[in-house]
């Protein structure tokens, strides 16, 4: 059976497009704050699409028969308003008026042409993974034209006639001219799936896992993170538990709040450790006051080492995470717990290294998250004691709390240091391209974290 089960397995494998096995439970949720920025922002782009060429007109009023040039002049949009269709998408409602000058002798005449636009997209998982907006239904209502500047100039019915000649024209392109500014949206949200570096040598991917849910409040992108060493995709651990985001959650009235699981905060740890990015080495100088890395300090406390090494030679720190860092999530509380093993060297005069003796570390860091443009920072600050055990030696026993003070404070800075250098760096986090968050708060829940936002566009 269970070779069965394992042929079925990999036959499963062959046929099923790349879906990733795991997900690392990263909410990201639109809400409808985020609609009123994006009509805000928006509107200057939905004039700009909106400006249809109108072609001449054929005056079939007089004797002869005498195209008649037209010009879209001037296209206002004064109201712009988008709203959540539940388990659908949005719907976009507008309102512009249309400037439009009619190229007729003896004078020309300025027409003002109001519509009321309203289009239905709908929200959907696209073919690379990336959210899709597609126009389903779109009809714009006009109202009739007013002639400025109060020309009396023109027949009724001639104003009827163009009117229904620039009607005919733009109820046509108007429609179109919105797909196409929707084309372009989808271009730009297909930027999520962008590489992001974490450490020099290793990157992140997000991309959508399922269809959008969408509610009246706002619409839920589930993304997975796809982490990359040296360009290779790396295999996480898989996760049975779905991460479901309560609802509400975070700041009220926000325009975005992102749910990060603790699976991710996992894997990119794993990531990290890893590439190896959390190593360290801290090295020793000779006559330094302030690092006492060297043999004869050493040997104040282990006589085994003055013996071994009578003249003072500098010692060297390779701490190495062999042991993915865990953290934890508990309300207002992240903590990183840390098991590094150090290797504690001596550097012999032809560069070569000589081991003293070795210990397994185990420390707690607190961890504060902050976000910055489109990334997570953090900091840490260690939380209670430093724990020390001896894991072999070359010098005899060891008095391992003789080593605490010297070794406690030696390790400390210089791990901290390199960790906030690290952290501080920070993680991309699910964006498209200009897109920026703004006054960002960061809750932390058990298990999770929440982050609430403003966005901001950069044109
Ligand atoms: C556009 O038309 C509406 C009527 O539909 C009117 O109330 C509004 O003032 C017009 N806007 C401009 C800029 O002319
Ligand atoms: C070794 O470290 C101690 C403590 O910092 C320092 O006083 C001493 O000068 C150092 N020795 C040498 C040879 O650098
Ligand atoms: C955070 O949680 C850890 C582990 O449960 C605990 O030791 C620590 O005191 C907590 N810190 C705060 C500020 O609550
Ligand atoms: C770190 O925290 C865990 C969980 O609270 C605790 O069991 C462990 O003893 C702590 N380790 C150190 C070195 O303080």
């Amino acid at each position: 059976m269970a070779g069965a089960h394992h042929g079925l397995g990999l036959l499963l494998a062959l046929l099923l497009p790349a879906v990733p096995t795991s997900s690392t439970g990263t909410v990201v949720r639109i809400n409808r704050a985020a609609l009123s920025y994006v009509a805000d922002v928006g509107k200057v782009s939905l004039q700009r699409a909106l400006k249809v060429m109108v072609p001449p007109f054929l005056d079939q009023s007089g004797e002869v028969h005498q195209p008649t040039r037209t010009q879209t002049l001037d296209v206002h949009v004064s109201h712009l308003d988008l709203k959540f269709i539940a388990g659908f998408g949005l719907r976009l409602m507008a309102t512009a008026n249309f400037t439009i000058k009619v190229f007729r002798t003896p004078e020309t005449l300025e027409l003002m042409l109001p519509v009321a636009l309203t289009a239905d997209a709908r929200v959907a998982q696209g073919p690379i993974r990336t959210p899709v907006v597609s126009i389903s239904t779109c009809s714009s209502i006009f109202s009739p034209a007013r002639v400025l500047h109060d020309s009396n100039s023109i027949s009724p019915e001639l104003l009827v006639l163009v009117q229904e000649h620039i009607k005919a024209i733009l109820s046509n392109k108007l429609c179109l001219h919105i797909s196409n500014l929707v084309q372009g949206l989808n271009v730009h949200l297909g930027t999520l799936i962008g590489l992001s570096p974490v450490g020099p040598e290793s990157q992140i991917r997000y991309s959508m896992v399922s269809e959008p849910i969408i509610t009246g409040d706002y619409i839920a992108l589930e993304v997975n993170a796809d982490l990359f060493l040296l360009g290779q995709p790396i295999t996480l651990p898989l996760d049975v538990t779905p991460f479901v985001l309560p609802w509400p959650v975070g700041t009220k009235g926000t325009m975005a709040t992102m749910g990060l699981s603790q699976q991710l905060f996992d894997c990119i740890l794993l990531l990290l450790q890893k590439a190896g990015a959390l190593n360290l080495d801290v090295t020793g100088e000779l006559n330094s006051d302030d690092n006492p890395l060297n043999t004869s300090a050493l040997g104040q406390l282990i006589p085994e080492v003055t013996h071994q090494f009578p003249e003072p030679m500098p010692v060297v720190l390779k701490v190495y995470l062999g042991a993915t860092p865990m953290v934890t999530f508990h309300t207002n509380n992240a903590t990183l717990r840390l098991q590094p093993f150090v290797e504690v060297l001596v550097a012999s005069s032809n560069s070569a290294f000589q081991s003293l003796f070795s210990l397994e570390v185990a420390v707690n860091l607190s961890l504060q998250l902050s976000v910055s443009k489109v990334k997570l920072q953090g900091t840490t600050s260690v939380l209670g004691d430093v724990r020390f055990s001896v894991a072999a030696s070359n010098v005899g026993f060891i008095d391992v709390k003789q080593l605490h003070t010297l070794v406690g404070t030696l390790f400390k800075k210089p791990l901290l240091d390199h960790l906030n250098a690290l952290l501080g760096m920070g993680i991309a986090l699910p964006s498209v391209v200009n897109l920026y968050y703004t006054n960002p708060e960061v809750f932390v829940y058990e298990g999770y974290v929440v982050i609430s936002s403003g966005l901001f566009y950069q044109r």
